[in-house]
């Protein structure tokens, strides 16, 4: 069996969710008559302590429709520079939206509250009016670190301040959650819109949640059906999700400790990784001065049953998930390190 630390998108749906999938009780969404789905979103949106939530397909689906139900063609957003709206949603912001991105570099996956106030653009007949700050929580490219409630509280001083909404991309809120030991709804207080993914380390098979106001889940429903992500038997893709929500959230500790496991392990082994930044389901590691070439690295761990992607900048991504056990995060320290020497 390989170890595949890939991706948290790669855990399968337990036997408890392929059950609750086959008896979904069911209807035409697109008529409001899906018992499933609707259950779904009140139940999000009652986690994240929002009044309303929409089941989407994705999280890119969300981002993409949390930023047309806020913004107008011509408007701009500030985000971070390695941030997933921005470099990995094929560029919808722009594209589909039609809006300026405005990049700034983080700390630590952080928007610093001066940096925008500075790139803000105002309403004028010039500017292109900044109406949203999105943030990640997690920060994917960054390692996975958590935005604590203390900066969203700053960030919601600053966006009423410059008269813009915040954006929040919590494909892994609920990692954030467990690892700062606090609700998501806390995370997700000072946001007016929140993504996030059932189909990463929550272990559904597909979906994510838009959650906000009553009138923004309004508008954003008409928006979902304008990119083609009506529902029609949604209930089927819901039920796991409801499973989800009940089983898989307080487990990701149990992911955030093999992490933690996983890195302490590479140091031991002669990679390095900054054990300050490992805060929940993932590991970055760089290979010391003398390693072989990336490719020869990635075949010899794949030689040693684990399967990781190639390297960015020469970063290289480990992520736990509910398919990876402790026997697994030990042989896989042992393969990695193993790879060094040949
Ligand atoms: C931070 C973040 N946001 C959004 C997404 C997009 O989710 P999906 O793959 O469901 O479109 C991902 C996917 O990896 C992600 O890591």
């Amino acid at each position: 069996m390989m170890i595949d630390l890939r991706s948290d998108t790669v855990t399968r749906p337990t036997p408890e969710m392929r059950r609750a999938m086959a008896e979904a009780e069911v209807g035409d969404d697109f008529y409001g008559e899906d018992p499933t789905v609707a259950r779904l979103e009140r139940k999000a949106a009652e986690i994240l302590g929002k009044e309303a939530a929409l089941f989407v397909s994705s999280g890119t689906m969300g981002n993409l429709v949390a930023l047309l139900s806020q913004t107008r063609m011509g408007d701009s957003i500030i985000c971070e520079r390695k941030c997933h709206i921005f470099c990995f949603e094929k560029g919808h912001v722009s594209a589909v939206c039609g809006l300026l991105p405005i990049c700034l570099e983080g700390d630590r996956g952080r928007l610093e509250p001066e940096k925008v106030e500075a790139v803000c653009l105002g309403e004028s007949p010039l500017y292109a009016a900044t109406r949203l700050i999105c943030l990640e929580n997690t920060h994917n490219m960054l390692g996975g670190l958590c935005l604590d409630v203390a900066y969203m509280r700053r960030m919601r001083n600053l966006a009423d301040r410059l008269g813009c909404g915040i954006h929040v991309d919590g494909a892994r809120i609920f990692n954030a959650s467990v690892a700062l030991g606090v609700p998501a709804a806390d995370l997700a207080r000072d946001a007016d819109s929140l993504t996030f993914c059932l189909s990463k380390g929550l272990a559904c098979p597909y979906g994510a949640v838009l959650a906000g106001s009553r009138e923004m889940i309004r508008i954003a429903r008409f928006k979902r059906h304008m990119v083609g992500g009506g529902l029609r038997q949604g209930g089927i893709m819901a039920a796991a999700g409801l499973v989800a929500l009940d089983t898989m959230i307080s487990r990701l500790a149990e992911d955030h400790d093999h992490a933690r496991r996983l890195a302490e392990g590479l140091v031991r082994g002669g990679l390095i990784v900054d054990l300050g930044a490992v805060e929940t389901n993932m590991v970055f590691f760089r290979l010391p001065d003398g390693a072989p070439e990336p490719e020869v690295f990635l075949q010899r761990m794949k030689d040693g049953k684990v399967l990781c992607n190639p390297p960015r900048g020469g970063n290289w991504r480990l992520v736990t998930h509910h398919g990876i056990g402790q026997a697994d995060i030990d042989q896989a320290v042992h393969s990695i390190s193993s790879a060094l020497g040949g």
